[in-house]
């Protein structure tokens, strides 16, 4: 497919939102997700088809140290099962890597097991979460 991916690249709130939304199965929100990730994020990945519709996404967040965490990964559905993901999580690593980190995290459900440890090259290890809201 004739896809575009950009580190950092420019995104507007309504077209993430939207995206987001759709890739969640939530209702669309009015997040700002650019104060978010240009204040809070080692960077992000943007995919766009050759008609310049946003299609992928993914947030590496950052402890300012060696540790990367990659959120929000995230296909059109449309777009999907078309490697877009894999190549998200790809440029993600690489830029990780290149800001002078040694580890990416990531944690998901069961049913991307085959997305993450397969197609993305993630080791499996044990992990934690704690709810923080009921
Ligand atoms: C997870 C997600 C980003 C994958 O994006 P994608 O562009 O479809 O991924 P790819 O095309 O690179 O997939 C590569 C491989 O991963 C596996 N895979 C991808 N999505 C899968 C799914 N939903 N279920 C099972 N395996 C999946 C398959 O092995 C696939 O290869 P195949 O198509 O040849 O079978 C996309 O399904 C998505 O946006 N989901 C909704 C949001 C979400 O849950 N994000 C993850 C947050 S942790």
């Amino acid at each position: 497919v004739d896809v575009t991916l950009t580190w950092r690249g420019a995104f507007t709130n309504a077209e993430l939102n939207v995206l987001h939304a759709e890739g969640f199965g939530s209702r669309v929100r009015d997040d700002d997700w650019l104060g978010q990730v240009e204040g809070h994020s080692l960077g992000w990945v943007t995919a766009r088809d050759a008609g310049g519709e946003l299609v992928g996404f993914a947030n590496v967040a950052w402890d300012g140290g060696v540790h990367a965490f990659i959120l929000d990964t995230l296909t059109a559905a449309r777009a999907q099962r078309q490697g877009i993901g894999t190549q998200l999580v790809r440029i993600a690593t690489e830029r990780a890597r290149d800001a002078g980190c040694e580890w990416l995290h990531v944690d998901f459900e069961p049913h991307l097991t085959r997305f993450y440890l397969g197609s993305c090259g993630f080791g499996s290890t044990p992990a934690g979460v704690i709810a923080l809201t009921d």
